[in-house]
């Protein structure tokens, strides 16, 4: 089959890391017979610098025209001010936005290779294997009011959490609907105790519970969530949340997985149901690290498994999405490692050569 990508290769280590993805990408192409068409385009700190914004409309325009974006990171040490006009993170929202990408998907998975290099015990992450769904287009970071102003008191500061019934039913389901592609249960995080989004939350997720009599639900609030992330997370087979909560508790959850370098993420326009395709755009968790750029060294696997996510939720290709992630594995199984991953009698190779030793481990 023939599908058209659009990449965002973006800032910092970006460029690397997507470079390595395509190249995985373009051996399942000829392995298993399929053509990917790759068009690049701007956003970030380099779309700032080319055009004065951080994804035009061009750019927004070219990823709506595939049927997938691969994004590699945004950030710039150099548009930090926070009395800056524009910032690379703003290309990022607008993305998300834009392509009405509501439901993010953060699997975090702990492999048996990374069991010692994370600051937990072996026997608290040994089998941990969750899949936060983090509503991605709602809640504080796009409410209105949204705002800073000055009045004779002084300073202040308004954003809004606020959410439609149809944009938290949306995202439940595809937490339920994921569920059970897994383990069956579901938990939804939220601070029902306090915030009367939450509440109307935790009522659409009892309204839609009895339509999946085959996922066990519960309700968590955020807090206890974010203790329980660390004690057992074993616990936790899918959880559904809104957008901050879930900004906030996938950064906690990626430290169970030991480097961020290890992490892929989806973020789609569809509730996926066997066999649908749902347009995404697909980015590793980590950031730019623009200090680690340009130097062979960053870990390209997050972008590398996000690429396996693209082929199973925006081309249903399930086979060759799980080829990458044996591949991946057989890789690692090996000794290869990049520098945040290394451990004892481990053969360190850069960014390239992993990408290299992946594309060899699928033939
Ligand atoms: C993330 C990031 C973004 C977010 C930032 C860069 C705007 O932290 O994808 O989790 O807050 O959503
Ligand atoms: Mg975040």
């Amino acid at each position: 089959m023939d599908f058209k990508i659009t990449t965002l290769p973006g800032d910092g280590v970006g460029p690397e890391v997507t470079a390595e993805a395509v190249k995985v990408l373009e051996a399942v192409g000829k392995i298993f017979g399929h053509s990917f068409k790759f068009t690049e385009a701007l956003i970030g700190g380099v779309s700032i610098d080319a055009t004065g914004s951080a994804l035009t409309e061009e750019a927004l325009n070219t990823c709506r025209s595939g049927d997938a974006v691969l994004l590699g990171a945004v950030g710039d040490p150099k548009y930090d001010d926070p009395q800056a006009k524009v910032h690379p993170e703003d290309g990022l929202l607008a993305l998300r936005k834009g392509l009405e990408l509501f439901a993010n998907l953060r699997p975090v998975k702990v492999s048996p290779f990374m069991v010692n290099s994370t600051s937990l015990k072996p026997e608290i992450i040994t089998g941990v294997d969750m899949l936060v769904v983090r509503e991605l287009t709602g809640g504080l970071y796009f409410g209105q009011p949204k705002k800073q102003w000055k009045d004779n008191e002084g300073r202040k500061a308004v954003d809004t959490m606020s959410y439609t019934e149809q944009e938290i039913e949306r995202i439940v389901k595809v937490g339920f609907e994921l569920a059970r592609t897994r383990r069956n249960k579901l938990t939804s995080v939220d601070k029902a105790n306090v915030l009367q989004t939450s509440r109307l939350w935790r009522q659409i997720v009892t309204e839609i519970a009895p339509d999946y009599p085959d996922i066990a639900v519960d309700h968590m609030l955020v807090d206890t969530s974010s203790m329980r992330i660390i004690q057992n997370p074993k616990y936790f087979d899918v959880i559904v949340t809104e957008n901050t909560f879930g900004d906030i508790i996938t950064d906690e959850a990626s430290m169970l997985a030991g480097s961020m370098g290890m992490l892929p993420s989806a973020s789609i326009a569809g509730i996926p149901t066997k066999g649908s395709k749902a347009f995404g755009m697909y980015e590793p968790i980590h950031g730019s690290a623009p200090k680690r750029a340009r130097q062979n060294l960053v870990n390209p696997i997050a972008t590398i498994l996000s690429a396996a996510m693209m082929l199973r939720y925006s081309m249903n290709l399930v086979k060759e999405s799980e080829a990458v992630e044996k591949a991946i594995n057989a890789t690692l199984d090996v000794g290869y490692r990049t520098y945040d991953i290394m451990g004892e009698g481990n053969k360190k190779v850069g960014t390239k050569e992993m990408g290299d030793a992946i594309v060899s481990a699928m033939k």
